[in-house]
């Protein structure tokens, strides 16, 4: 494979391995790896003081011991939280992952990465994406790198700090297939389209395909359920158990 290449596998894990450990965690990366997944799905956002965080919600009250806003700590705050016990008390020593923590633990692991650019209200799509893609740049070769947002602007400032497709690889989040994608996946020279699954239908998975995209389903969870999306030209699935998939592909 080139530097540049990139080949998905069919089954990326959903925040990591989240059905078996704490999502958006070192911990369920590392049990992702284990468990031998190749790639995995990040959400990212930032701090208070901007660190770029790997979390999803825009509060730390589902997935924490803590209460409020993000954007409200500080990193020596968000160190504080236990981020693992709501999921299970083995958990309980887990902390918020920096991005650059996470990127450490992805290199270490040779896996890939799909780091969704997650933007929440009062937060600018413009500084998450430059406080998030240089840093992704340096740490990962193009072939283990897709970003995806829901976030048009978002992508916009990722393609201003990187112009070559072959370079930083994009993916278009959407519920489902919106009329004017074609135009946003022109203007940002995206790699994927990337729906939720009970949305897809086959027109238009055959369109995201005739246009040369790549199609990316989330988050599907029973592989007999998903089976027939397959055959419509899903490339990959993220799914919070791949090992389900996996077995179900094999
Ligand atoms: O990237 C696919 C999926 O993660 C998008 O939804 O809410 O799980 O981040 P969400
Ligand atoms: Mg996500």
């Amino acid at each position: 494979m080139s530097e540049t290449g990139l080949v998905l596998p069919r089954v990326i894990a959903h925040r990591g391995l989240s059905a078996h450990a704490p999502e958006n965690t070192l911990a369920a990366v590392r049990a992702a790896h284990a468990a031998g997944c190749r790639w995995v799905e990040l959400d990212v956002q930032q701090l208070g003081d901007s660190t770029p965080v790997i979390w999803h919600d825009a509060g730390v009250r589902r997935c924490s011991n803590g209460r409020g806003k993000l954007r409200h700590l500080d990193l020596a705050q968000a160190h504080q939280l236990d981020v693992g016990s709501w999921f299970s008390p083995s958990f309980r020593h887990e902390r918020m992952a920096t991005l650059d923590e996470m990127l450490a633990l992805i290199v270490e692991c040779d896996m890939g990465i799909n780091l969704e650019l997650k933007v929440s209200y009062r937060h600018s799509p413009a500084a998450l994406a430059k406080a998030v893609v240089p840093r992704l740049l340096a740490a990962l070769p193009p072939s283990r790198l897709l970003i995806s947002s829901f976030d048009r602007d978002a992508l916009r400032t990722a393609r201003d700090i990187e112009a070559d497709p072959n370079r930083l690889r994009l993916g278009l989040l959407y519920d489902k297939l919106p009329k004017d994608w074609r135009a946003d996946a022109e203007t940002l020279l995206a790699y994927s389209i990337h729906l939720d699954w009970r949305k897809l239908k086959p027109a238009g998975a055959s369109a995201v395909r005739a246009a040369g995209l790549h199609l990316l389903c989330y988050t599907a969870n029973d592989p007999e359920v998903f089976l027939p999306r397959w055959a419509w030209g899903v490339d990959a699935v993220i799914s919070d158990d791949p090992t389900c998939f996996t077995n179900a592909l094999s």
